[in-house]
């Protein structure tokens, strides 16, 4: 425990990303000062906002500079409590980076929810992406019995919350997923009515076999060719919780993005549709134990089922992430930076 080793950011990404924008450096093990923590990185979590971060463009939160650890939530064990709160030991869930020895503030960790025997779903089903799923669904999507929601990266952390809940509030689920392993999973491990395979050449004519009775909430996380081929699905009065636009994301401006622009502009019009954006811990942070308590409970209960794709070693993460912008992840993907045992 003499040396850290972290992933920094070495370039910006032009376009789709590439493993040169990654540098992985070794550096003397941090310090802690009065307050703070020292913590050893267990699970790494990769999400689709780090490659937002990646660009120095204006957005809701600050970009990752040139040189800096990638930001990231872990969980993390403590290995150095500098302050009160904390004791050697304690699993925590902290924004600690990619890295494997963190130093962080109290203001930056919080306690592993209590009685959670998995502590990597703290960074999947029980932790953010589970609360997007929950609180975009439910607080914006409104679904109500005998309606059909749709939802797009379906088998992934936060679709694969979303389409079992629209199943426990008795909506029909269609979800929308990359290959035909995916789909066969979206459906016989997760209960969804169907799942369509956005990679099929019939793609827009299966989805909409698949709702007879047309969409009342699309729960978005790609846009692209899957939204144009759910907007004429669209029922009068749909709803569409906006959470993200994956397809988009190694993506510059399109010409074509302008028509397509102007016939959504028309259908939000005419079918009278509601879209809301929203980031989860801005905008729903007070509604956290409520979603935890009833998380936990589905989730004791085996109503909500979770898949993890886990990549072992710190040194594979922006391989990993890159594949997660390609939809090579198959369920939430994390990276086991160290096994102490506690955290299997
Ligand atoms: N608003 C918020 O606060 C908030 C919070 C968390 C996450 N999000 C958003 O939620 C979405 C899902 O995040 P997640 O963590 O649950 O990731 P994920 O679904 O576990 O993984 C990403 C999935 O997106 C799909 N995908 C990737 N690139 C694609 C492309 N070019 N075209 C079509 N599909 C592509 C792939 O699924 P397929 O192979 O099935 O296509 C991939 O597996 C992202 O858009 C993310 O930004 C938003």
């Amino acid at each position: 425990m003499s040396a850290n080793r972290r992933i920094v950011l070495a370039a910006r990404p032009k376009g789709s990303l590439t493993l040169d924008c990654f540098r992985l450096e070794r550096a003397p093990l941090p310090q802690a000062q009065d307050g703070q923590v020292l913590l050893r990185t267990l699970w790494l979590s990769l999400d689709p906002y780090m490659r937002g971060r990646m660009n120095d463009a204006p957005s809701y939160a600050a970009p990752t500079a040139i040189g800096e650890v990638m930001t990231a939530g872990a969980v993390c064990r403590v290995i150095e409590p500098r302050n009160s709160q904390h004791q050697s030991g304690d699993l925590v869930v902290a924004t600690s980076g990619w890295q494997e020895y963190a130093v962080c503030g109290a203001e930056d960790i919080q306690r592993l929810p209590a009685g959670m025997t998995r502590p990597s779903l703290a960074l999947g089903v029980l932790g953010m992406p589970g609360f997007t799923a929950f609180m975009g669904l439910l607080e914006i999507g409104k679904p109500q019995r005998g309606e059909t929601v749709v939802v797009a990266a379906a088998t992934g952390a936060v679709g694969s919350v979303v389409g079992q809940i629209a199943k426990l509030k008795g909506c029909r689920a269609v979800g929308i997923a990359g290959g035909a392993e995916k789909c066969a999973w979206a459906v016989e491990g997760l209960g969804l009515d169907a799942c369509i395979d956005h990679r099929a050449p019939q793609f827009n004519e299966l989805l909409a076999a698949a709702c007879p009775k047309g969409i009342d909430v699309y729960f978005e996380s790609v846009g692209g060719s899957i939204f144009t081929a759910v907007l004429p699905l669209l029922n009068a009065r749909a709803r569409i919780p906006l959470c993200g636009l994956i397809s988009q994301y190694n993506q510059s401006a399109r010409p074509e993005d302008a028509d397509s622009l102007r016939a959504f502009m028309r259908a939000v019009l005419v079918k009278r549709i509601s879209m809301r954006g929203f980031i989860i811990f801005d905008d729903y942070a007070g509604y956290w134990p409520k979603f935890l308590e009833e998380m936990q409970g589905w989730v004791r209960n085996g109503w909500i089922k979770y898949r993890e794709d886990i990549v072992d070693g710190l040194e594979n993460a922006p391989q990993a992430f890159l594949g997660l912008l390609e939809g090579r992840n198959f369920g939430k993907l994390l990276v086991r930076v160290a096994d102490d045992g506690a955290a299997a």
